[in-house]
């Protein structure tokens, strides 16, 4: 039996798998299956920025009546849902901290500056053990430039780095332009480690009903090869620790990351469809290939794989396809 634990932000991990944040996270219950199934840390669910404010609106829209010109009474129902969105977070992080034995890193989705640094010094304060920073906004306004989005989540993560000494990781989204110069300065911002990458709601359109539904929201088990390309290409270049997100629904999958130089695995679909026992049978396809090969720990696996990589890793960073292979 191979040693599975590893470190990733600088937490002792019993092994590489982390659950990512989604509905898998988000409760007291879930959370308890997934520990028993031996999940090293939870990525708990974002909490949302949107989220706050539909929550305001709907309240003003109930309770408001004869107060709806009072400002002071506004900006206290304001304050009272913000807690509320807080409040049930930082009681699950309590809760989960004193009865289970896995890390718990809290999420933000940040869209803006705001007073998102607030949260997630609450965040700390019950317990959390590091914080992720899931930032993003599409690119769908036709003033903004990509250098002021970029300039715009480098002033976030100042913000929320001045406010916490929890480490501090940045779910990346996949079309960031420039993936190893954001991740560099990010580095440079203190930041401790990147999830690659974040994966978006999909809508779609149902033609049959003439509507616009949400499309598929699992990622397939052939999605890994893009966060495969950038842990290969990230991980002897910055300074961070890199989890492996997207399309990681096999023991393989989760082994080649790793092998890529990748500190974590951060795993969502595959647990929703396979259920949370699925994360035995990771650990135990991770240790019977360490096994096969005679590497003891993770330590050896990452000189193995440093040592299979290419020094120059021209095949990663290939994009283009010069020639057919074969007769396709
Ligand atoms: C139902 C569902 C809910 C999710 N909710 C969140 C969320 O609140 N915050 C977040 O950062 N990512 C969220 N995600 C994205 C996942 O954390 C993960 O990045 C994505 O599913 C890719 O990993 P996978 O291939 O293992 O599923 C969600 C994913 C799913 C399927």
């Amino acid at each position: 039996m191979a040693n599975l634990s590893t470190t990733y932000l600088g937490l002792e991990l019993k092994n590489p798998f982390i659950v990512g944040s989604s509905g898998l996270t988000a409760t007291y219950e879930g959370i308890a299956r997934l520990a028993k199934n031996g999940a090293a840390a939870v990525v708990l669910k974002s909490i949302f920025e949107e989220e706050i404010q539909m929550e305001f609106r709907e309240a003003l829209k109930n309770q408001l009546g004869p107060q709806d010109n009072n400002l002071d009474f506004l900006d206290y129902l304001d304050y009272q849902i913000k807690a509320d969105v807080l409040s049930k977070t930082t009681e699950l992080i309590r809760r989960v901290k004193a009865d289970f034995d896995l890390k718990v890193i809290a999420s933000i989705h940040c869209r803006s500056v705001g007073e998102w640094f607030a949260y997630a010094a609450k965040l700390q304060e019950a317990g959390a053990d590091a914080l992720e920073l899931n930032i993003y906004r599409l690119p769908s306004s036709l003033e903004v430039s990509a250098a002021e989005i970029a300039e715009g989540n480098e002033r976030i993560i100042e913000k929320v780095m001045k406010h916490v000494r929890i480490p501090v990781s940045v779910k990346m989204s996949a079309y960031t332009t420039d993936v190893a110069y954001t991740a560099q300065r990010y580095a440079q911002l203190g930041v401790k480690g990147l999830v690659l990458f974040n994966r978006f709601y999909q809508p779609d359109i149902d033609l049959e009903n003439n509507r616009v539904v949400g499309g598929q929201v699992y990622s397939n088990p052939n999605d890994y090869t893009w966060p495969l390309r950038w842990v290969s290409i990230l991980a002897p270049k910055v300074a961070l620790d890199l989890a492996a997100s997207n399309g990681v629904h096999t023991a393989d999958t989760a082994v080649k990351m790793l092998v890529a130089g990748a500190a974590a695995i951060q795993v969502v679909s595959s647990v929703y469809k396979n259920g949370p026992d699925y994360l035995l049978d990771l650990q135990h396809g991770l240790d019977r290939w360490m096994d096969k090969k005679g590497l003891q720990d993770m330590v050896a696996l990452r000189a193995y794989g440093r040592a299979m990589m290419p020094e120059n890793p021209e095949l990663f960073e290939r994009v283009q396809f010069m020639k057919y292979f074969g007769e396709v």
